[in-house]
């Protein structure tokens, strides 16, 4: 078990690992930082931030000789890196590389989350251009074309009418990347959990959130899900499945879809916390990046108590077209926390913050949420 004044090795920089950071400094140890960008929104919670590829060898020789053990917070961290790291350094890596590698690799989560007797929607699997016919007979259409790797707030992601058009977008790249294509599914609701697996196997999950996208991006997350306890419980079982089977150390996200007939699916999963568990930080008695640093360290989970009702609506870069939004009015509403990463420049469809209203009423936080979304400027959720 590492203790505090131990210094945790971080791959990756962002918002993530920003708030990971600032649980970890809280608790008294101290983190290293390996993120390419100089302005990487975790630097300013690091206690030394290493501004280098994240295969760089001599940053992972640092990381290596003066962490007591590493963590990840970005998915397209290279799973080499984790693997060098705990096989040369002999370092506890939470979560391991081979689990990173999985959640990595569309085809590889399919096939995993298949392998452990849990379904998926429809989909077929384009290694190679040769793959492409057998591939496109496997979907009904309207489909998506997702690449395997590298994909995130929906980027990396073509709809398609027909098997001609499918056809034609993956005629067009010039070197075809392995992809997936996966039916457009009739949803009801999207959810998500987010649990914490120890190193003793324990496991806790957080409550249920629901999901709504725009553009491919989260745009609002309502916890605790309003719905079934039945069905709450079928997908924390299910996540849970997904963990045990990896031997998962530490926060994991799993998304899944309810279709329109009631069915419930496996969508993806992320090795690391994830942006619909934010509302932790605000409504529950732990947060997700507190789990994740007990976790990281050794311990097992603590036992995410009934979170109070929460609202998370993120702020993407489009925000910021007119100027700073206006905080002003977002801070004098008594419910209202304002979260903003420490982004420089906002870019459209970058996360830059987030807000979340807590309060024991569902339906007037979702109301108290449109208010505000109309004070900055925001169009209504869907
Ligand atoms: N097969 C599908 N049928 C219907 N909707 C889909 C399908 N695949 C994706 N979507 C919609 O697009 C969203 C983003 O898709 P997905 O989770 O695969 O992307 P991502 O780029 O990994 O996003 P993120 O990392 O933000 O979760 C989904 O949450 C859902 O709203
Ligand atoms: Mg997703």
């Amino acid at each position: 078990m590492i203790l505090p004044g131990a210094t945790l090795g971080l791959l990756g920089g962002g918002q993530l690992g920003r708030y990971f950071a600032a649980a970890a400094r809280t608790a008294g140890y101290g983190v290293w930082v390996l993120d390419p960008d100089p302005q990487a929104p975790a630097a300013a919670f690091a206690t030394r931030h290493l501004c280098a590829a994240y295969d760089d060898a001599d940053a992972l020789a640092l990381l290596g000789t003066h962490c007591a053990a590493i963590t990840t917070e970005f998915e397209n961290a290279p799973a080499s890196a984790l693997a060098a790291l705990a096989d040369q350094y002999q370092l506890p890596v939470r979560p391991a590389a081979a689990a990173v590698a999985i959640a990595q690799d569309r085809i590889r989560e399919k096939q995993f989350f298949r392998d452990c007797g849990l379904p998926v929607g429809p989909y077929g699997v384009i290694a190679d251009a040769a793959g492409i016919p057998a591939a496109l007979t496997q979907v009904a259409y309207p489909a998506i074309i997702k690449t395997a790797r590298f994909g995130y707030d929906g980027k990396g992601q073509v709809r398609v009418a027909g098997p001609t058009e499918a056809q034609a977008v993956l005629a067009a790249q010039p070197d075809l990347m392995p992809c997936v294509i996966e039916q457009l599914l009739p949803l009801a609701q999207e959810l998500s959990v987010v649990l914490g697996r120890g190193v003793n196997g324990s496991v806790q999950c957080f409550p249920v959130a629901q999901n709504h996208h725009r553009h491919g991006i989260l745009d609002v997350s309502i916890a605790p899900a309003e719905i079934a306890e039945s069905l709450a419980q079928q997908v924390c079982s299910w996540a849970s499945r997904v963990a045990n089977t990896l031997e998962y150390v530490g926060v994991l996200g799993v998304e899944f879809f309810v279709l329109t007939d009631g069915s419930l699916l496996l969508n993806e999963m992320a090795p690391r916390p994830h942006n619909s568990g934010h509302y932790t930080i605000d409504a529950g008695a732990c947060s997700q990046f507190e789990q994740q640093l007990r976790l990281v360290c050794g311990f097992p989970p603590l036992d995410p108590a009934p979170a109070a009702n929460a609202v998370m609506v993120n702020l993407l870069g489009d925000q910021w077209h007119a100027g700073t939004p206006d905080w002003a009015s977002l801070l004098q509403h008594p419910r209202a926390r304002l979260h903003l990463y420490g982004k420089r420049e906002a870019r459209p469809g970058r996360k830059m913050g987030h807000f979340t209203l807590v309060g024991p009423d569902r339906q007037s936080l979702l109301e108290e949420a449109e208010q505000l979304r109309r004070t900055l400027g925001m169009s209504a959720s869907d």
